[in-house]
């Protein structure tokens, strides 16, 4: 979508829209909309769109009313974004070539005027590029937002939000892609050329590098797979030197099949998106990155496909990952903590963070305790837990803290390894987050978010359509805006 300022309404555009709060007066509209919002039950409540064509000058103009809902809400900053994403949703395909959007009207501010642009630009994304027999009606027709009317200021504040909705984007590339076409070592060339000349570093591990490191885990993922595994780090200094990293590991399972523990077949196509906590760190990343986040933050993803096969691992199979402890494998499916383990330990030997925050999609089970409103979040540090947990109010991706300890953890002591992968039918989320946190040295504040209901919505939202919701990306650069800046 291409939003662009103008100080005067360009003549040609007669798709015009403005932001309307909650109990505002719309005494200076002409009456099909003064007195025909009200009567179709338009109140401005957040998202809330109503139209009406209306006749000026011999001309016939199209404008639409978008509710922020109450000024004074606590969710303001998110519930404007509904507003902008609202009318993606409604004129993205509607014909409409172009679009004017009046921002003068609702009192914002700038911060606030961004934001319904926020939401225009996140909710307008969508991948056709496979849809080659899309028929004419359904195809995107608005290309070009005019913004008039912004208060002062709006322009910086988008500019910055922009940089973070260019994350957004590509977290949503990332997860929606076909895993056909995204395996690990494409990812790697995806994240070459989104990161090429933004100064961001880029260390990618082969096998053999990684099998000279001892990460048995994460190798042993993906030895059944024709794809090579991948580790890949993106580094970004913005900080002062000398400052120690923030350093966020995501899952990239570019496509579960659960391996010899396969899975049913139906629905195994959403395993596309088992790359979705990688998908999130890289799009974060891409986010910090773009607006030049001023602090030393460090990517890092394990990157791999889990595929049945005849040098596949087996459950029983005991691997030796790179910390030393030997795991034995109980589940084949039970992969990602395996990938994990190996990633979060060369990160914190690498490069001693001062905290580390993973991301996955991790457990079944987190979507039966959680659904697809908050992500769950594991943590040895409630300081890291309340800062996550804020970020994910701010941004809208959410998180629900969950807990974890001691009588959790023997629940995954093996008679043969050092731990197994898998724990008793109960608590499926926490024994995985109990198995990450035995890779995680003494004294370093770690967060574990178990994102597995939230990457992928089978209905539209605010600021995704049906498919990926961009989740994560947001909140790791706020995380890092609020707390590591
Ligand atoms: N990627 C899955 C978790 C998942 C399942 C995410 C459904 C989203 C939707 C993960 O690798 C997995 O298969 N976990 C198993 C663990 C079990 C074998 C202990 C699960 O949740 O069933
Ligand atoms: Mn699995
Ligand atoms: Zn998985």
């Amino acid at each position: 979508m291409h939003i662009q300022f103008t100080n005067t309404h360009p003549a040609n555009v007669r798709l015009i829209a403005r932001i309307v709060n909650q109990g505002d007066t719309l005494g200076d509209l002409d009456a099909a909309l003064s007195e025909g919002a009200p009567a179709a039950r338009f109140k401005g409540s957040a998202g809330q769109v109503f139209e009406s064509f209306v006749s000026a000058d011999g001309s016939v103009n199209r404008i639409a009313l978008a509710g922020a809902g109450e000024k004074d809400a606590e969710t303001r900053r998110l519930n404007i974004e509904r507003a902008g994403g609202a009318l993606m949703a409604k004129y993205l395909r509607s014909g409409e070539a172009e679009m004017v959007i009046d921002l003068g009207h609702a009192e914002l501010s700038a911060e606030e005027a961004a934001a319904v642009l926020t939401g225009v630009r996140l909710r307008a994304w969508a991948y056709d590029e496979y849809r080659t027999k899309l028929a004419a009606e359904k195809k995107i027709t608005l290309e070009k937002v005019h913004v008039i009317g912004a208060p002062e200021g709006t322009e910086a504040a988008w500019e910055e939000q922009a940089a973070i909705a260019q994350g957004v984007e590509f977290t949503k590339q990332l997860i929606t892609l076909p895993p056909n076409v995204l395996y690990p070592e494409s990812f790697v060339a995806m994240c070459e050329e989104a990161f090429a000349g933004t100064g961001a570093e880029i260390t990618v591990l082969g096998e053999d590098e990684m099998a000279k490191l001892g990460m048995g885990a994460l190798l042993g993922v993906g030895q059944g797979s024709a794809k090579a595994s991948r580790l890949l780090a993106i580094r970004w200094n913005g900080g002062k030197d000398g400052d120690k990293p923030t350093v966020f590991v995501g899952k990239g399972v570019t496509f579960d099949t659960g391996g010899i523990s396969l899975k049913p077949g139906p629905g195994m196509e959403d395993m596309k998106w088992d790359m979705g906590g990688a998908g999130a760190v890289a799009g974060g990343m891409l986010s910090l990155v773009s607006r030049k986040a001023k602090a030393n933050v460090i990517g890092v993803m394990g990157l791999v496909e889990n595929m049945p096969d005849g040098n596949a691992i087996r459950p029983g199979d005991v691997l030796t990952s790179m910390s030393g402890q030997t795991i034995e494998v109980l589940n084949t499916d039970a992969e990602g903590r395996l990938v994990l383990c190996d990633a979060l330990h060369w990160a914190q030997e690498q490069y001693d963070p001062a905290r580390i925050v993973d991301f996955a999609t991790l457990t079944g089970a987190m979507i039966i305790a959680l659904g697809h409103e908050h992500g769950g979040v594991f943590a040895n540090d409630d300081e890291l837990a309340e800062q996550l947990l804020g970020a994910g109010l701010a941004t809208g991706d959410k998180l629900w803290r969950l807990p974890i300890g001691p009588a959790y953890d023997k629940l995954i002591d093996s008679p043969i390894a050092d731990v197994k992968n898998v724990g008793p039918r109960g608590a499926g989320s926490i024994t995985a987050a109990q198995f990450l946190h035995r890779f995680i040295k003494k004294g370093t504040p770690w967060a574990h978010c178990d994102i597995a209901g939230m990457v992928f919505s089978d209905k539209p939202g605010a600021t995704h359509d049906k498919g990926a919701t961009g989740y994560g990306a947001r909140l790791i650069d706020r995380f890092v805006a609020d707390n590591v800046e």
